[in-house]
């Protein structure tokens, strides 16, 4: 699939997302205003730009951490399974703790992330998340903060992939084919 041709259209530019993510950084200022310390939490490796940004637009102390799940398709979605293949470097008991994921999809990545989390005993765990596709949703979640819902495509562009490739773009694109397969 990916040596198909696209081209990347467009969808939500560098300057719309700027002011989303100073919105979002607002409200969780706001909502943690009381924290001795937010640890941010970024899954790898898709919200690496998007953590950045939101970070730095956060009036509040703040430790950065990472996590990386991977999930692995298979033929039947509600048997997929997720594997932390990075954890976090810190301990969260206690904490105060916000996960930044780029997209949320079907929802079992972040589901998934969210029970083991839990686990952990925070004293309080929030989702913020960039994008999210709720007509593709399997597993129940929400994050509490959204920055955009957007329909059923695929986007690449600010730290999201297509095969590894586009994470660079300044704005968030669809991949639209060229050419049909085969
Ligand atoms: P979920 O477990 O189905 O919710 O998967 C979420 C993950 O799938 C996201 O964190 C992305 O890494 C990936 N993903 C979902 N939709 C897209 C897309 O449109 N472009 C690139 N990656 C996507």
């Amino acid at each position: 699939m990916p040596d198909r041709p696209y081209v990347i259209d467009e969808m939500i530019s560098a300057k719309t997302i700027a002011a989303r993510v100073e919105a979002l950084a607002a409200d969780i200022t706001a909502h943690f205003a009381d924290t001795d310390k937010l640890i941010v939490v970024g899954l790898l490796r898709g919200s690496f730009v998007f953590i950045a940004d939101l970070v730095r637009e956060l009036r509040l102390p703040v430790e950065v951490d990472f996590l990386e799940a991977s999930s692995y398709g298979n033929s039947t979605q509600s048997s997929r399974e997720v594997r932390i293949l990075k954890d976090l470097r810190g301990e969260i008991e206690g904490r105060d703790v916000l996960v930044v994921e780029d997209i949320v999809d079907t929802g079992f990545t972040l589901s998934h992330v969210m029970h083991i989390l839990q686990g952990r005993k925070p004293r309080r765990l929030e989702i913020c998340a960039l994008l999210d596709k709720p007509a593709r949703r399997e597993v129940p979640i929400k994050a509490t903060w959204t920055g955009f819902e957007i329909p059923d495509e695929f986007v690449v562009g600010y730290g999201i992939d297509f095969a590894q490739r586009n994470r660079n773009l300044p704005y968030i694109g669809k991949v639209r084919f060229t050419q049909n397969a085969g």
